[in-house]
């Protein structure tokens, strides 16, 4: 395998709003992410990726943007942007940023021409389409409810309609369009040049369409079907796109990029991950995939300990076979918290955590933390629909008060799979609102702050913050980085609720063993062969090649 710069690095997400707030208006922001830097390089972390920072009307937090060339002024300045980048590199931290081009927003200047003027060259950016016998042009619906299709604003008499795959504030660029095209690699090229090492890149399957917007069959008694549904046909004419965006952009500036793409088959993780692919690499989404292939929160099942394992293993050979690079994760901005979502319940604290940092740490591939994950954040007990921000819980709610469930069970519903557990304050300190902020926070503060936090993390050396750190301290470690990099993934299949794994590495011999037992009763394994403790956490016993595990017990092997 090629090497490249970013091979053997440990990244890590910030949600800007939720991470620290620097001037007390409740939202946090670029000062504030630069008083923590220090605290990131004391964590190891080499790769910051910043959710988006632009200017934006936040309908969907964010990203839905306004302007691709500065940054939102309740974040800060394009100065500040600057000096984060001064103060990171000075770090040995590189940043790259959120590239949301499916869609700007509704409050784009492009969009605003657009409706304004239907034969102006704005109007190329988007789908403005006719509609289909008094309707709209077909039956897909979007991400977040309801069809994709919406009336042009200004032009609600005629028949004629732009496409939005996620909000109605969040128009669909067209992307068929070269001019289009160019303005992104413009944007794009802003960025880089301002230093960024590379992006995260939002929803790029939803890019291609089919120009014929034909009908798909129902997938519920709305009598529409998903989006989604659409981005896997048209798979095939994104090549053309995403390589030209890759060949202007990305390759001269030797960017680090991670798609978020879903679905991954054989045939795709070599064309977008590939050595020739698109992106460097790719987040596993597949656990989230598994629940989310139900339309809505009240039917996605909870997953297995031995689900969840399935899709990361079956995502880790799948990768490895197409010598390609994967970013494994635990959570994100869109997901509930991984401790309270993949394990069984009596692991929702912090062994649970440092049991799953453990897992995920040691996988082949890049790994991105999630803010607050490192110091093993479980879901919010949110008690009412208000204590909501995103606009996806709050659709979700209203569906299934219309399916019948009651109140209660709706927000339970939402306060299970809900976007919002990820983004509530970031846990600081047990000062009010967790040392967050001093004004009134965006979005309330997690019950657990006065003891849930990083300040009281620090100085206990079992605390999950501490245990992360040694984690990524040990995929340094001089003498375990190659393995840990290019080594040989092998599923180690031991008994239902225990997760393992082997890393080998077939030039120098080399053999790690990650083992973590999830099940209330204790787990005896042999060893094939006698081993050293590398870390662990939890109750541990190695007695010659008898390893013992205890509920909650993780542990990374090397053996001798
Ligand atoms: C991605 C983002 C999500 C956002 C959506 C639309 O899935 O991760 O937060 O709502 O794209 O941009
Ligand atoms: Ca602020």
């Amino acid at each position: 395998m090629e090497q490249k710069w970013w091979h053997g690095k440990t990244a890590y997400q910030i949600y800007p709003k939720s991470f620290c707030d620097s001037n007390g208006d409740g939202i946090g922001d670029l000062p504030g992410i630069i008083s923590k830097l220090d605290y990131l390089k004391a964590l190891g972390i080499d790769i910051l990726w910043l959710s988006p920072i632009y200017p934006s009307p936040f309908v969907d937090q964010g990203y839905d943007i306004s302007d691709y060339e500065n940054i939102d002024p309740s974040f800060g300045t394009l100065e500040d942007f600057d000096r984060l980048m001064k103060e990171a590199k000075a770090r040995g931290i590189d940043v790259i940023m959120d590239l949301v081009v499916n869609h700007c927003s509704s409050e784009h200047k492009w969009f605003k021409k657009a409706c304004a003027d239907l034969n102006s060259e704005e109007a190329g950016y988007f789908y403005f389409i006719k509609g289909k016998d008094g309707k709209v042009p077909n039956n897909l619906r979007s991400y977040f409810g309801g069809s994709v299709w919406e009336k042009i604003p200004g032009h609600e008499n005629e028949d004629i309609y732009y496409s939005h795959y996620f909000a109605k504030e969040q128009p669909d660029l067209n992307w068929y369009n070269p001019k289009l095209r160019e303005q992104v690699y413009k944007l794009v090229t802003f960025w880089l040049d301002k230093g960024v090492a590379g992006f995260r890149v939002d929803a790029i399957l939803s890019i291609v369409k089919d120009l014929s917007f034909p009908d798909l069959p129902p997938d519920d008694s709305d009598g529409m079907t998903h989006a989604a549904k659409m981005n896997a046909r048209n798979l095939s004419q994104i090549g053309k796109f995403l390589n030209e965006l890759k060949d202007r952009t990305f390759t001269p500036h030797d960017s680090f990029t991670v798609g978020e793409v879903l679905t991954v088959t054989k045939e795709s993780v070599t064309e977008f991950a590939g050595p020739q692919g698109y992106f460097s690499t790719l987040f596993d989404l597949s656990p989230r995939e598994l629940i989310e292939a139900h339309p809505h929160y009240r039917e996605y099942p909870n997953l297995t300990v031995d689900e969840f394992v399935g899709c990361v293993f079956n995502t880790q050979e799948l990768y490895q076979k197409a010598d390609a690079f994967v970013a494994p994760i635990i959570e994100n901005h869109d997901e509930p918290r991984g401790v309270s979502y993949y394990l069984p319940e009596h692991l929702h604290n912090a062994q649970g955590a440092k049991l799953l940092g453990t897992f995920l740490m040691f996988l082949r591939g890049i790994p991105f933390i999630y803010q607050g994950q490192e110091i093993g954040m479980t879901n919010t007990d949110f008690k009412s629909i208000d204590e909501f921000n995103d606009l996806f819980a709050k659709d979700e709610y209203q569906t299934s008060i219309a399916c019948g469930l009651s109140e209660q069970e709706a927000v339970a519903l939402c306060a299970r799979h809900g976007r919002d557990n990820a983004r509530t304050p970031m846990l600081w300190s047990d000062e009010p609102n967790a040392g967050f902020t001093t004004g009134k926070p965006w979005l309330r503060v997690h019950q657990d702050y006065q003891t849930l936090n990083v300040k009281a993390q620090e100085n206990d050396p079992l605390s999950p913050l501490n245990h992360y750190r040694k984690l990524i301290a040990l995929r340094k470690e001089p003498s375990l980085h190659e393995t840990v990099t290019y080594g040989r993934f092998e599923r180690n299949t031991i008994a239902s609720g225990v997760m393992s794994y082997w890393r080998i590495n077939d030039k120098t011999g080399q053999k790690l063993l990650v083992i973590a037992n999830t099940n209330k009763e204790p787990l005896t394994y042999q060893l094939p062969q006698a081993a050293t403790e590398l870390l662990t956490t939890g109750e541990v016993k190695l007695e010659g090649t008898t390893l013992t595990l205890g509920c909650g017990g993780a542990a990374i092997l090397e053996l001798k």
